[in-house]
């Protein structure tokens, strides 16, 4: 594979993972933003945590597939992985990213990877939807959605969780994370995320979930999301919630 020769977020937060599906750009790039605020690797950590922990939860509730957007690298503990019986359509819009999912994936299943832009979701594959997200529309899946919202101005953001409400079936869930406030603090690392991130307060970013209902626990730090034990001890930088289409 062509090595890149711009860093992705995606790719960073493998670094950060401790995982090997990265490139020496996006370490240096990786770097440079914890010269700007600090240490990474304990805040992704947990936000992957909530990701086993929001995932885990779904299955529990009887669902058997996801799909995922701005999925990044499918490895980590990501979805397939703690929900090894489900089959998972991992999306991204990134060419780099989607290829070496490919890869990672080539060998599996029920785990596939291909191009899907969240806010058109009519930009999958369709025989790809229907061979790892069986009976999408019909049958309850769980929709992945975490690394993105930043990403996502509220306009777009509402939009599109609400055109993923409309096209899931009831009983579908959804796990999605948004950026506190928390860069505020270290402006040189704000600017390094560029023009088009969003931070949120819980309060600004409700409204924008539209009909998904959150389940009991809210929208709360990601640690504080059914924790396995104490909350982990890190920085307040993604908070994130477990919503659930019901009828209507
Ligand atoms: C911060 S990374 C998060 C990766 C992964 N979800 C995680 O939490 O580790 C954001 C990802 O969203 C992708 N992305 C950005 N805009 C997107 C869009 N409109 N639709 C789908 N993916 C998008 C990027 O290419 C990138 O891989």
């Amino acid at each position: 594979m062509v090595e890149p020769d711009q860093p992705s977020t995606a790719r960073m937060i493998d670094f950060w993972l401790g995982g090997t599906h990265h490139y020496p750009v996006d370490v240096a790039a990786a770097h440079a933003f914890e010269q700007a605020y600090g240490p990474c690797a304990p805040v992704f950590r947990a936000l992957r945590a909530f990701l086993g922990r929001a995932v885990r939860a779904i299955a529990a509730t009887g669902v058997d597939s996801f799909l995922v957007f701005g999925a990044g690298v499918p490895t980590m503990g990501n979805v397939h992985q703690v929900a090894p019986e489900a089959t998972v359509l991992y999306t991204d819009v990134d060419p780099v990213t989607i290829r070496l999912g490919q890869r990672l994936l080539a060998g599996s299943d029920r785990a596939g990877y291909g191009y899907g832009d969240a806010t058109d979701i009519g930009t999958i594959d369709p025989a790809l939807l229907h061979r790892f997200v069986p009976g999408w529309g019909r049958r309850p899946v769980g929709v992945v959605f975490l690394g993105l919202a930043a990403f996502l101005d509220d306009e777009t953001l509402a939009r599109t969780l609400d055109e993923l409400y409309r096209a899931s079936a009831v009983g579908s869930h959804l796990a999605i994370d948004f950026d506190t406030e928390e860069l505020a603090g270290h402006p040189e690392a704000l600017a390094m995320m560029g023009p088009a991130f969003r931070m949120r307060t819980p309060a600004a970013f409700a409204p924008l979930l539209g009909r998904w209902t959150p389940t009991s626990e809210g929208i709360v730090a990601v640690t504080h999301w059914r924790p396995d034990g104490a909350p982990e001890q890190v920085p307040d930088a993604f908070h994130g919630a477990v919503a659930v289409r019901s009828a209507g």
